[in-house]
């Protein structure tokens, strides 16, 4: 069997891509025969950048329900919080000794948060917890905890899945003593929504204020946010250039096949409005969302049943991840000593 393994950091409410980029093609993986799944909610993740403990809580809920009214079936899927596993940090330690600090110096995180410093003229380090340097390090084990062979994600984490790469290969040479105690995980990237671009054409994110959520809101936010995607200013009538415009990015990433995909460029090129374009693009997301924004709204009114899911998820996760800690342990030398 192969493993599969994602998780997302619990921080915000879940946006479009998340879901085409991680979400999604999570859930299809999930569904081929001969294939275990792991899905996660990264809470120890989001203390990293958030300490608004009622943001998390909220966070936690709404990620949980979006993975459930996705599809996700937990019958299938082992689905956990990271924090529920206290073998998940414990074996953030044994990979943190044998992780050299300059690997990390260039993390993008990291390095993004030194960069502006720098441009600002302050101490590189200003305002960077120990946790942010060493966030990869704590994904690592997220992934080799449970021998992950793919793990599907959006581009902006695959820097983060090379190094957990470079990790298990470093571990397994020094510890392994010829055998391979951990698997070498592949990040699994679908080009076309590596990086779906959000309201204003740069990549769709939290931090970038430019989202669209998923299901919070209803259909009408999702409405009002793409009311927001940013065109050029051709009327309509005007023939409109498809290749430079990130609502077409959009659609692509929904869109049923390449024959769509081609009908709305063809149709751009002949002049269709962008307010028409936009009613489409609602059309189709919502056709494929609607369904499971209905199913998120009865899982959101019923916390206990996700608490439930997600107890039984970590007896799973943890029934492989005791046995394997204790090999790990075994490995570096803490063993008993009789
Ligand atoms: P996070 O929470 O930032 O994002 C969750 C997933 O969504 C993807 N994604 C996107 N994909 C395409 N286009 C976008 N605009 C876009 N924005 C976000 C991300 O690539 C990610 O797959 N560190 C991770 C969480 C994590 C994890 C792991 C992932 C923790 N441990 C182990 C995989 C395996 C993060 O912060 O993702």
């Amino acid at each position: 069997t192969e493993r599969v393994l994602t998780g997302i950091t619990t921080t915000g409410t879940p946006h479009l891509g998340n879901y085409v980029g991680a979400i999604r093609p999570a859930i299809v993986a999930s569904r081929a025969p001969g294939v275990e799944s792991f899905f996660f909610l990264a809470d120890y993740h989001a203390l990293i950048k958030c300490d608004d403990p009622a943001r998390i809580e909220r966070s936690r809920l709404e990620i949980a329900a979006t993975w459930l009214a996705a599809g996700l079936d937990t019958q299938r899927v082992t689905f956990y919080r990271q924090s529920d596993i206290p073998e998940i940090t414990e074996l953030t330690w044994l990979l943190t000794c044998v992780t050299a600090k300059g690997q990390m110096n260039r993390a993008h995180a990291y390095k993004a948060a030194t960069d502006v410093n720098a441009a600002a003229g302050e101490d590189i380090d200003a305002g960077v917890t120990m946790g942010l340097f060493c966030y990869p390090i704590l994904m690592a084990a997220d992934i080799l905890m449970f021998n992950a062979h793919r793990v599907p994600v959006g581009r902006d984490q695959v820097q983060h899945i090379e190094m957990a790469r470079d990790v298990a290969q470093r571990f397994n040479h020094l510890f392994g003593a010829g055998r391979e105690l951990f698997v070498l995980p592949q990040a699994e990237i679908e080009e076309a929504v590596a990086t779906l671009p959000g309201l204003d054409g740069r990549k769709m994110s939290k931090s970038y204020d430019n989202t669209i959520p998923l299901f919070e809101g209803g259909e009408r936010g999702l409405k009002e946010a793409v009311a927001r995607i940013v065109t050029d200013s051709r009327l309509p009538g005007e023939p409109k250039d498809p290749d430079a415009s990130h609502l077409v990015t959009i659609y692509d990433a929904f869109a049923a096949d390449d024959a769509a995909r081609q009908t709305f460029r063809d149709e751009l090129r002949a002049g269709l409005a962008w307010g028409e374009a936009k009613q489409r693009l609602v059309a189709l997301i919502e056709g494929e969302i609607g369904p499971m924004r209905a199913r998120y709204a009865e899982l959101m009114a019923h916390p206990e049943r996700i608490e439930a899911a997600l107890q039984e998820g970590a007896r799973k996760a943890r029934a492989i991840a005791t046995p394997f800690l204790a090999e790990l342990r075994h490995a570096v030398g803490l063993r008993p000593m009789v």
